[in-house]
């Protein structure tokens, strides 16, 4: 089979055109061998380069070039099966990015016609190297981050404390926390429902009759508020609602709200997160309960968006507060051109719509780092934080710690 593979990368130093012919003539001899064909262009430091062949090979290759040490930064744009090459007659063709932006530029052995037969093609590889030319993909994150540093915060609840459980079957909280890098701030904590010793909610919900299954959800939620207050919580505090806990029971609201009092939250503290599917599935009750959220002030949040199938036009018609890019499309940015154009998009519209976007699922430097520079602020993610049970976890700070902060 025949693929595709399409990468940029950032040049060390800025090379001469002695350096890239000598790239460029190794490859092309190498190429020839490997049934390799494609195209490298290069602007401001940065290169594309497409490769095509069979598979394997174009795989084994950019495996190869993704470890020269003359490069860095390499995120794959794209890589699909093809049926046909598109540049079938070049082993590999370098093009530097002035010529094919059209400035005059002399390209060299190539003649300029069969340049505009391969180029001047209306599809998706010569609309990837326009993007390139017009120069997107040529950024870099510029931001570097300070050491890192630790904070430990106030004790577990013990089992005496943690007695006054509102639901019919025993439960725990892991709080993680959301952190604003940039201030040093903890902006939230998600309370995540857990068995009694830590067990996943699928693994223990089982016990819990699909009758009672929203009653349940809507009681946790009083748990899960009394158990942040305990501990200390004075952020904001983020927890997961089925959309008909709410819609099923009139009171579900004004129940909340007298829990949040009685723990001395305010309802603006409170993050009420919403999957899209469950969203979409049920559109009436969902605008529904948002209405009557909205009201008594509690913060809206999109959970898991893009895992879902239709969250564009979810958008569409309804703005959180926050929205919660999923790990799917956030683990693996820093390296990967499809997430990134993804979610740089998504930064866009929310900057528009005046939403706040979280990040979640960040388990490495370099992602958060991207994610960073690309406009994201909140983040949520084992790198910082592991869930802590019953607890406030032992954070890695990126900056110096501050105290909770009031929302803002
Ligand atoms: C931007 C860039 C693109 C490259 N493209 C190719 C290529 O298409 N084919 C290739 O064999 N080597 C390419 N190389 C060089 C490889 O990384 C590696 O140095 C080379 O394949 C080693 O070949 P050799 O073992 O024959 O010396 C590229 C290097 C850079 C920095």
């Amino acid at each position: 089979m025949l693929s595709q593979l399409i990468y940029r990368s950032h040049a060390l130093t800025d090379l001469s055109d002695v350096e890239l012919e000598k790239i460029v003539s190794t490859s092309q001899l190498n190429n020839k061998s490997l049934n390799i064909t494609g195209i490298l262009l290069y602007a401001d430091k940065y290169f594309m380069q497409v490769l095509e062949g069979p598979t394997r090979e174009v795989e084994r290759l950019f495996a190869r070039i993704q470890s020269d040490d003359r490069h860095t930064e390499v995120v794959l744009v794209s890589v699909h099966p093809i049926h046909l090459r598109r540049f079938d007659q070049w082993s590999m063709q370098w093009v530097p990015a002035s010529k094919y932006s059209g400035n005059g530029l002399p390209v060299k052995a190539v003649p300029s016609d069969l340049i505009a037969a391969y180029l001047n093609f209306d599809d998706r590889t010569s609309r990837i190297l326009d993007a390139f030319i017009q120069g997107r993909w040529r950024s870099t994150p510029t931001h570097t981050p300070p050491p890192w540093r630790t904070h430990d915060f106030s004790p577990p609840i013990t089992q005496s404390q943690s007695t006054t459980s509102t639901t019919p079957i025993p439960i725990s909280f892991a709080f993680q926390p959301i952190v604003e890098t940039s201030s040093g701030e903890v902006v939230a904590f998600e309370a995540l429902i857990r068995g009694p010793t830590g067990e996943l909610a699928m693994d223990f919900l089982n016990g819990v009759s699909t009758a009672d299954v929203h009653r349940f959800d809507l009681e946790s939620k009083a748990d899960a508020i009394q158990r942040a207050a305990q501990l200390g919580i004075r952020c904001r505090l983020a927890v997961n609602l089925l959309p008909k806990s709410l819609t099923n029971a009139p009171e579900a609201v004004s129940f909340l709200i007298k829990q949040i009092r009685t723990c001395g939250i305010k309802p603006e503290q409170l993050i009420v997160e919403l999957t899209e599917e469950e969203a979409i599935a049920n559109p009436l009750l969902f605008q529904n309960m948002v209405r009557q959220l909205r009201a008594s002030g509690i913060q809206i949040a999109i959970d898991d968006f893009g895992a879902g199938y239709a969250g564009l036009s979810l958008l569409a018609e309804f703005q959180p507060d926050i929205l919660k890019i999923d790990k799917k499309i956030i683990q693996g940015v820093a390296a990967n051109g499809p997430r990134q154009a993804i979610v740089r998009a998504i930064v866009e519209f929310c900057i528009c719509l005046g939403i706040r976007v979280i990040a979640e699922g960040i388990e490495n430097q370099e992602d958060w780092q991207w994610l960073e520079s690309a406009g994201v602020h909140w983040f949520q993610g084992n790198l910082y934080a592991e869930p802590g049970l019953n607890q406030i976890p032992t954070i890695n700070w990126p900056l110096p710690h501050k105290e909770f902060s009031t929302p803002r």
